[in-house]
């Protein structure tokens, strides 16, 4: 695969699909921009409902409804062959299967009428939900879920019946040692879960492999790129380039990956951001700060990017300040410049902790 083929991380080329559209899927690989805006994208909206052949016609709704009745005849029956096989077929009857060869008979018709009994019930209970059952979305309104005041004492009232029935009050050495043995049953719990989480990463999780001087290259294709190859509206994925010495590359990766973008310089709102930046190519960690997941959309008209776990949405106008969804920080920027070849290389490792905003406490 050379760095323009358009295998999962290669690089979409100009009349391929996903290019020039505002959109840029991030699984699909590295995007080349045309230098210029894209088109602008078009909301379909809501697909209108589309009612079944058995909502609107009576005959199809009893034809669905035989066919519901012959997936599970056809589970009654393959249980009564399940139960007459049982008894009928002797334990070494050995019978020769096309495809398979010499099997045991029992085994084979018993493992056969039963998944016949079983998927007869899974079809037919599936076929019915999608044909006969109502497919409208409804609404239902929540209820306040707090008790009754009279129905809060009358609970209080009964565990405290139940506290002096159980001569609870009368009987402390009861109390004091129930209450021991149950205080003391947690620890178990607690030292096997504390017990088994490994040892500490220390500052493992708060730095990556990014160092002053590394050449940003593309993920997967470790190729170095040159500035001049991130035109306007270009999305590349990246790694440092001493990943390749790396003897933990899946962790390492997992922390190092990092977006590529250009963008026109003056629609950088940030000083920061274009200070760190090198002529509008601005470089910023692919993983969330919410839990950690890959973003995986670039709005290349808005310069948005989405994770797709939890649709936190992120400005990359705005030094990646989040705009929408739960993530808590922006996504840190890596600072980069171009080395005497001209090719982008970082310029410092980065000054925060990538990925979750929780490694920030403390
Ligand atoms: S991990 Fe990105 S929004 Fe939750």
């Amino acid at each position: 695969m050379n760095e323009h083929g358009t295998e999962h991380g290669g690089q979409v080329q100009p009349g391929t699909e996903g290019y020039g559209s505002s959109a840029v899927r991030l699984d699909q690989g590295h995007v080349q921009g045309t230098g210029g805006l894209p088109e602008r994208f078009e909301d379909p909206g809501f697909p209108p409902h589309i009612h079944r052949a058995a909502d609107l016609d009576e005959a199809a709704a009893k034809r669905a409804e035989k066919q519901v009745a012959a997936l599970f005849g056809l589970s009654i029956l393959g249980t009564l062959v399940f139960i007459v096989a049982y008894f009928a077929i002797p334990m070494d009857a050995s019978a020769y299967i096309p495809g398979i060869g010499d099997a045991n008979l029992s085994n084979v018709v018993l493992g056969v009428s039963l998944a016949f009994g079983l998927l007869g019930i899974g079809v037919g209970a599936v076929h019915w939900a999608k044909t006969l059952m109502p497919d409208e979305e409804v609404v239902e309104e929540r209820h306040p879920l707090r008790s009754s005041d009279e129905a809060r004492s009358g609970f209080v009232k009964t565990m405290m019946t139940g506290g002096t029935e159980a001569q609870l009050a009368r009987r402390p050495l009861i109390k004091y040692s129930l209450g021991g043995a149950l205080g003391l049953f947690a620890l178990p719990v607690v030292l096997q879960v504390v017990g088994s989480l490994g040892p500490l990463p220390k500052d493992g999780l708060s730095k990556t492999m990014w160092k002053k001087g590394d050449r940003l290259v593309r993920d997967p294709e470790h190729t170095p790129i040159r500035a001049t190859d991130v035109t306007i509206g270009s999305v590349f994925h990246v790694l440092p380039e001493s990943i390749k010495d790396s003897t933990h590359v899946l962790e390492d990766k997992a922390k190092a990956a990092v977006l590529l973008m250009r963008l026109e310089p003056e629609a950088i709102k940030v000083a920061k951001e274009r200070d760190w930046g090198h002529e509008g190519i601005v470089a910023y960690s692919k993983i969330c700060t919410h839990v950690g997941c890959p973003v995986g959309l670039y709005e290349q008209q808005t310069h948005h990017l989405l994770c797709p776990c939890h649709q936190s949405t992120f400005d990359v106008t705005q030094d990646c300040k989040v705009i929408f969804g739960p993530a808590k920080r922006p996504l840190p920027q890596l600072k980069i410049t171009v080395d005497a070849e001209g090719y982008l290389v970082a310029d410092a490792p980065f000054r925060e902790a990538v990925g979750p905003s929780f490694w920030e406490r403390g």
